[in-house]
């Protein structure tokens, strides 16, 4: 069996990063018996300064037959706006690809330590990934005038927000069967009601899921104070975003946080990333923490239905930073903590 990637290192770290991961999936998929074919795009920032594009005209159509996405981080040099990196490259490719459910797992590696007090939490945030807040609709008048306005409109519809529920009740099934559904209900009266309305008729046909709904800023504080009453966590585009931050943060830092932008009724690719960007501070050091995309690329064998090579991946995290290694900030090397990994496969 053989699966076709394509691999998108982008800018900055997002290279050092991609390729570790893709040295321990290979050595994975070796051991498994089934084989993984790398096809490489430069589609970054610097070929935008080369093309005036992030990825040519027909890119989306060229990505289309492959079974993944891998991809790093794009967002260098400085020159280049970050409105659009995103716009130009990643949003049309979570949009195109209908990959709805951003997920996003939170729990410590062992021997990792964060800033919290509680270590037993293992939360699964799932991001709406294709409208809400990110929609891109609306403009500005009056321009560089006293009147001037800007308006950015969310867009949310029955079918996405049903759509991204469901897929939070299927997850919480399969877990701990506790689903968070977040909102702002009180004070967005129009799309979070909505919401708020969705939950409730789909419980009705998830009996064995507890749903509890919970306004963004209360269940911010839940992450920090309570990590461990939460199992599935379900929010809209920029809420989970920003909670997904917070996700990273209490399980050690960006380098730890991975992330798989899933088309679940599988008609085109899926897209697995780490969470954190290119890290233009560090980028060339050598020092980059792999584990986030390494662990991102267990999620990606995990939907390819590889689910033994991708547990084996996650085993062989967990056991080199039991070891000590990569579990601080700099304290080891890119190539040190992915050739530990890759020893711990074998
Ligand atoms: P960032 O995630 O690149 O870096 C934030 C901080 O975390 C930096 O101090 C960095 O050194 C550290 N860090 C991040 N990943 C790390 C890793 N694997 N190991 C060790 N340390 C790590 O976010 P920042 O600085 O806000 O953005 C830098 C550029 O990346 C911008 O151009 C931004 O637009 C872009 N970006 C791209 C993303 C993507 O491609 N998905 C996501 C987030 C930002
Ligand atoms: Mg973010």
């Amino acid at each position: 069996k053989s699966y076709s990637i394509a691999l998108i290192p982008g800018d900055g770290i997002g290279r050092d990063v991609t390729a570790a991961a893709w040295s321990v999936l290979e050595t994975a998929a070796k051991h498994a018996g089934f084989a993984l074919t790398a096809t490489e795009f430069p589609w970054s920032c610097k070929f935008y300064k080369e093309t005036g594009r992030m990825m040519p005209e027909d890119g989306i159509e060229t990505l289309r037959g492959f079974d993944a996405i891998l991809f790093g981080a794009v967002g260098w040099p400085a020159e280049v706006p970050d409105s659009v990196s995103l716009h130009g490259l990643l949003l049309p490719i979570r949009k195109a690809f209908v990959q709805y459910a951003n997920i996003r797992p939170h729990r410590l590696l062992p021997g990792v330590t964060g800033p919290l007090r509680a270590e037993s939490f293992d939360i699964l945030c799932i991001r709406e990934n294709t409208e809400g807040e990110y929609s891109g609709a609306g403009g500005r008048v009056h321009q560089d005038t006293l009147d001037e306005v800007a308006v950015e409109t969310s867009i949310f519809t029955r079918a996405g927000v049903e759509r991204i529920l469901r897929f939070g009740f299927e997850q919480a099934r399969a877990r701990r069967g506790k689903l968070a559904s977040v909102t702002k209900s009180n004070a967005q009266k129009y799309s979070m009601v909505f919401w708020d309305e969705i939950t409730r008729e789909l419980a009705a046909e998830y009996p064995d899921v507890t749903v509890t709904s919970y306004h963004v800023d209360a269940l911010a504080a839940r992450m920090i104070m309570a990590p461990d009453s939460l199992d599935v966590v379900v929010a809209s585009n920029l809420f989970g975003d920003i909670l997904t931050d917070i996700g990273a943060a209490i399980q050690g830092g960006l380098g730890y946080a991975a992330s798989a932008n899933i088309n679940p009724g599988r008609s085109a690719p899926s897209m697995f990333e780490p969470v954190h960007g290119s890290a233009p501070d560090i980028a060339h050091l050598g020092i980059a923490n792999p584990i986030a995309t390494i662990w991102s690329g267990a999620m990606m064998l995990d939907h390819l239905g590889e689910t033994a090579a991708a547990g084996r991946v996650m085993k062989a995290l967990e056991a080199t930073t039991a070891r000590g290694i990569g579990t601080g900030p700099g304290k080891d090397r890119t190539d040190a903590i992915t050739a530990a990994v890759v020893a711990a496969l074998s």
